[in-house]
């Protein structure tokens, strides 16, 4: 028996990377995951694979526009009925700059928008869904980089992920009483895809990479199934008594 048997599980940004990872390792533990992305071939292949083992669906939209989260919700009760683990994972620095200077208000409004507006409208409508029901889980997706200020992560980044911290506290006191249970990850460097590899071993000189792991007590870069397996423990029942907390899983390169 599965840990998340017969639970039903929307994982955002999910065509790849942690996403995946995450919607994989749910499967495993019995979850009919259902996968969104706004890339919709990449989500259809995902979802195409691990059809073959799993029970698996998606939903294509961008979970910053309030339309396409109504109607990304409204199919996903359509299909099964009920939710009850979301996942708020899409977003990351989105080809933005780090630097203040070179930061336009787009670039701006759209970090913010995927990675904090995004995670507000789901947990709304995930909210609205489930809280006459028997509760859920919801897990926002952080960053070592919204905990602590380092040159490598973007201002803008950074005010977005901090920023999912704070949401989900608030959250957790708000909803608790429905017993939905909001907590947060927050994952240190990991090589998630072509572009985090591309970023780490072709734009670091050796020595930047040498600084980065002396940074790190556990003395290695971590893998999407760290990230995973605390998303599963963090939708089980095994996490029952837990909300409004940030799981860091940065091998201690920072301590909360
Ligand atoms: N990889 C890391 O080192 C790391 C570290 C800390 C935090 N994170 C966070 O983990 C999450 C996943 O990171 P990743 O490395 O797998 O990134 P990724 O870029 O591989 O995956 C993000 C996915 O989100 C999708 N997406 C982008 N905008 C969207 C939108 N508006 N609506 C729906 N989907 C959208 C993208 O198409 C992509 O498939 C992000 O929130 C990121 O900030 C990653």
């Amino acid at each position: 028996m599965g840990r998340l048997e017969n639970k039903v599980a929307l994982i955002t940004g999910s065509a790849g990377g942690l996403g995946l990872e995450i919607a994989t390792h749910m499967a495993k533990q019995g979850a009919k995951v259902i996968l969104n992305d706004v890339n919709e071939d990449l989500v259809k292949q995902a979802v195409m694979e691990l059809q073959t083992e799993y029970e698996a669906d998606y939903v294509i939209g961008d979970v910053s526009n309030k339309d396409d989260v109504t109607r990304m919700f409204n199919q996903i009760i359509e299909r099964f009925g009920e939710i009850h683990i979301l996942v708020n994972n899409a977003g990351g620095s989105l080809h933005t700059p780090r630097v203040l200077g070179e930061i336009e208000e787009e670039h701006w409004d759209k970090v913010l928008n995927v990675n904090l507006k995004g995670t507000f409208l789901t947990s709304q409508a995930f909210v609205k869904h489930t809280k006459e029901k028997s509760g859920g889980k919801i897990i926002n997706m952080s960053s070592i980089g919204g905990r602590t200020a380092s040159l490598v992560t973007g201002v803008a980044y950074a005010a977005a992920k901090g920023g999912v911290i704070s949401f989900s506290r608030r959250l957790a006191k708000e909803v608790g009483r429905f017993g939905i249970n909001v907590n947060v990850i927050a994952p240190g460097l990991i090589i998630s895809g072509e572009r985090m590899h591309h970023l780490f071993f072709e734009e670091n000189t050796e020595e930047q990479r040498q600084q980065v792991y002396s940074e790190i007590p556990l003395q290695s870069l971590g893998e999407k199934e760290d990230i995973a397996n605390a998303a599963v423990f963090l939708a089980s029942d095994e996490s029952r008594y837990i909300t409004g907390t940030v799981l860091d899983v940065n091998g201690g390169r920072f301590m909360g």
